[in-house]
């Protein structure tokens, strides 16, 4: 596996970002992932791969369990990003895997003013959406953004890239580095050791690439992506 110190000088390609906790506040899950591990079937994770009501309103073997709304989710994590990015009031925020819309609904509680977009592939997710926010959300696929070049002042996408095979993973990524003007965050499935490997097996339903996190740096560097990232990693 190749190893890639967090950094890559400008000699070696693009400056990779930085790898940074920015999801700290974010409530810590209590998930069964033995359960998970030993009772999934090829049925559940087809279910869950279509991103309908089975993956986020249905049962803890296709999904979320149930996605709903609380201010406890987000309401640090965005006023994180905004102290961390330095955002201005009127900044242009996309969130690509939006789902519900929860985070975005939460930035615009912070900053009213801001122009906040999100994009989702899932039909039902859109259906869903916390209804102040809806009207911001559109529907597409995460490896091809209907944006500007440099139209965003942050691009966010949590736990979403994954979802993509390797190549449209890289397209997505590039996709991201694309429409963001300067600041990007991913947070994407990943482990360190086989301990963690085993875990993300057990837990994994639709993910489709899941990998190292040095394979996941050397695929930052390979398609040009130089926003910042952190790890999904399952406990
Ligand atoms: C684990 S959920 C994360 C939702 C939200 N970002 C959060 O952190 O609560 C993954 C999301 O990615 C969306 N998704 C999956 N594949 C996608 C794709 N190719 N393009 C855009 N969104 C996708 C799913 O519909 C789902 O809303």
């Amino acid at each position: 596996m190749m190893k890639l110190d967090s950094r890559v000088g400008e000699a070696d390609g693009p400056t990779l970002g930085q790898e940074i906790n920015l999801m700290d506040c974010y409530p810590k899950a209590n998930r069964p992932i033995t359960e998970r591990g030993q009772k999934s079937t090829a049925e559940h994770i087809a279910l869950a791969a279509q991103f309908g009501k089975d993956y986020f309103d249905g049962s803890r073997l296709t999904g979320y369990g149930g996605y709903h709304y609380h201010p406890r989710f987000w309401t640090d994590t965005v006023r994180r990003f905004r102290h961390h990015y330095d955002l201005a009031d009127d900044a242009r925020i996309l969130d690509v895997g939006c789902a519900k819309g929860f985070m975005l609904h939460d930035f615009g509680l912070l900053m009213p003013k801001a122009d906040l977009v999100g994009l989702d592939i899932s039909e039902y997710a859109l259906a869903h959406a916390k209804p102040e926010v809806a009207d911001n959300l559109l529907l597409g696929n995460a490896r091809s953004l209907p944006f500007e070049d440099k139209s965003f002042d942050l691009v966010i996408s949590i736990n979403t890239i994954h979802n993509l095979e390797p190549d449209e993973c890289e397209m997505a990524l590039a996709e991201i580095a694309r429409v963001s003007k300067q600041h990007a965050f991913v947070m994407v499935d990943a482990w360190h050791n086989d301990e963690e490997k085993q875990r993300m097996t057990d837990w994994n339903l639709q993910a489709r690439t899941v990998q190292h996190v040095d394979d996941w740096k050397s695929m930052f560097a390979r398609c040009g992506y130089t926003g910042d990232y952190w790890w999904f990693i399952a406990t």
